[in-house]
């Protein structure tokens, strides 16, 4: 369909709209509590505001917005930490960690992507992956890596010989458990609340963060559920463009071809 022809649908489907639709009104419907958004957030009433859930609503549909952007997330580039199989820890990259960090930098000015804004943890790994970019950069504590607790700087084997219980509990219940002196992802989740909203916000942004965090930031712009979403893929040294459109998001998976380790763990197949 040509763009006038599909204008001129538009404004009929529109006008179809107009003839079924009765907007609420402050005076007529006095005692209905209601929120009115004109012009696709340009304005927005909110009328009898009640309660906890309705201020969360309310909340949500004053940032997000229709302007056309892609987010682009990322893990860091290979960690010396990584190679070693330990988690959590402020490593620095690998060889082949920062080899990714230039190639990250050459495909992203390639793309020339406009006004584009970087946020990256606060930790080594992800600030020496982002640092050749040229474009805004913030460094955000809400985007550092899931807290392990008293994990922190093992190996999955490590653990499950020194804690074996904790590893086992893990492993039946991922997204609710909580490293001792820890987070779990529930808790993840939470503490990135802020970060999707500031995201929901903005325009194009490139998300450089870690494994979990980058999980939970899927799970929301995908619609995963939470059984899944602590073992979604996400590999290294790969790329992950999303792009809203109607009803959802668009993924695009850019593999950077610098080999790296492979740090996901599957669900163990046994049954508790
Ligand atoms: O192994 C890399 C890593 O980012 C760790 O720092 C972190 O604890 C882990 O991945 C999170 O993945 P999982 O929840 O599967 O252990």
């Amino acid at each position: 369909m040509g763009q006038d022809e599909a204008l001129r649908d538009f404004m009929v489907r529109i006008s179809h709209y107009e003839q079924v639709y009765e907007p609420l009104c402050e005076e007529r419907e006095k005692q209905l509590s209601f929120m009115r958004i004109f012009n696709a957030g340009e304005r927005v009433l909110v009328h009898r505001h009640e309660g906890h859930i309705q201020s969360r609503v309310v909340y949500y549909l004053m940032n997000i917005h229709i302007t056309p952007r892609s987010i682009y997330l990322t893990r860091h580039g290979e960690s010396v930490y990584n190679l070693l199989g330990r988690i959590g820890g402020d490593a620095e990259l690998s060889e082949r960690g920062w080899e990714y960090s230039r190639a990250l930098a050459q495909y992203i000015h390639e793309q020339a992507i406009p006004r584009l804004r970087v946020w990256t943890s606060q930790l080594k790994r992800t600030c020496q992956t982002s640092e050749l970019i040229q474009a805004p950069q913030e460094r955000w504590k809400a985007l550092n890596e899931i807290d392990a607790g008293i994990c922190e700087e093992m190996t999955y084997e490590e653990i499950q010989q020194k804690y074996p219980e904790e590893f086992a509990l893990r492993d039946q219940d991922k997204f609710h458990y909580r490293y001792p002196k820890g987070e779990s992802y529930e808790d993840l989740v939470a503490r990135l609340e802020p970060v999707i909203m500031e995201l929901e916000r903005q325009e194009n942004v490139l998300v450089v963060a870690h494994q979990a965090v980058i999980r939970c930031l899927l799970a929301y712009f995908l619609d995963k559920p939470q059984e899944e979403l602590p073992y979604l893929k996400v590999p290294l040294h790969t790329i992950l463009k999303l792009t809203p459109v109607a009803y959802g998001c668009e993924l695009e998976e850019i593999k950077v071809p610098i080999p790296a380790v492979n740090t996901h763990r599957e669900k163990p197949m046994v049954s508790f």
